[in-house]
């Protein structure tokens, strides 16, 4: 039986997201109503890097669908530190597992791993590649908070790097959306991720600055993002740009007031604590949404005949 895999969120189409997003909706409105659907269905979480957030939610989504998990834990605990390889590893836990959830490190790793296995493989996070799973929960309280057609939204910080903006940017061509991405130079979004983006949606949906200022009193949406220390392969190139791009109460003075503010999380300093108790904050919201959009996608993989129909773009990044 063929399965869909879940591996950038290029595949996704415009009604696949609505589908998901509207089903998720009710879920999050009523999920004792599938709380047997899943029974005796097992997910095999394989996480080669931390997770709070993501593994934690997907252990929650299936056990509220029924089902349970099953986890590799920690690298150092795993057969890993042995040499094993991912294909190997993956092709062993399909043998437990009903569907499979992939973080890792290096980017491309979610794609290669999927064409060994025949269940359905999520991809977690792949180093600076994509994390489909995190767009789908952004997209989901975007909706809830501004709407996701005649959208202006902010992305700010680590657009280089950044998995959930390269995943979210995509995403949101498929919507009428003006994107403006706020970094250093450094740290500007992949020039291919920009052209694909041109490509995709009409290119005045497109701008890139290295100031907040300009742009923040036309936005619905600023999507924070931390720098992550971790993906810099030279510690003084982090330190030339940690700290930037921070917010607080005063930066927020020149938003428009119904401005909602998101960080995928987890931040450091980017988003000061004083603006957690304003109207503008979303971002704990985002992060307990990640529940029922994670039932929600995992029912629909799930799903008797294997196949969601979310193979229908381009999946192969
Ligand atoms: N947003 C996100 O992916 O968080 P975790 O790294 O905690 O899973």
């Amino acid at each position: 039986m063929r399965h869909d895999h879940l591996i950038t969120s290029k595949q996704l189409s415009r009604a696949n997201i609505e589908t998901i997003l509207d089903y998720a909706a009710e879920l999050d409105a009523d999920p004792s109503a599938v709380s047997d659907r899943h029974a005796g269905t097992v997910l095999g979480l394989l996480f080669f890097e931390p997770s709070t957030r993501t593994k934690m939610s997907f252990e929650t989504a299936m056990k509220r669908l029924g089902g349970d998990v099953v986890d590799m834990g920690s690298v150092e605990s795993s057969s890993v530190t042995k040499g094993e390889t991912l294909a190997d590893t993956v092709r062993v836990i399909e043998g437990y597992a009903d569907a499979l959830v992939l973080r890792h490190p290096k980017q491309g790793s979610a794609t290669m791993a999927s064409e060994f296995v025949d269940v359905p493989l999520v991809n977690a996070g792949d180093g600076a590649g994509h994390h489909p799973t995190q767009t789908m929960l952004d997209l989901y309280t975007i909706r809830e908070n501004a709407g996701l057609d005649d959208l202006t939204i902010g992305i700010m910080g680590d657009l280089k790097y950044g998995r959930t903006v390269h995943s979210l940017a995509y995403a949101l061509t498929n919507f009428d959306t003006r994107q403006h991405f706020i970094s250093p130079e450094s740290l500007q979004l992949p020039r291919e991720v920009v052209y694909d983006l041109h490509q995709q949606q009409d290119g005045t949906g497109i701008r890139e600055h290295e100031s907040l200022e300009d742009v923040l009193p036309s936005l619905d949406v600023l999507y924070v993002t931390r720098i992550q220390r971790e993906r810099f392969p030279d510690e003084n190139e982090y330190q030339k740009v940690a700290g930037e791009y921070q917010i607080d109460a005063a930066t927020l003075e020149a938003a428009s007031d119904d401005l909602t503010v998101m960080h995928p999380l987890p931040r450091v300093d980017e988003i000061a604590p004083e603006i957690d108790e304003t109207d503008h904050a979303a971002y704990f919201e985002q992060a307990h949404n990640g529940v029922p959009v994670r039932m929600a996608l995992l029912d629909l993989l799930l799903s008797d005949d294997g196949d969601a129909g979310l193979t229908g773009g381009d999946g192969d990044e």
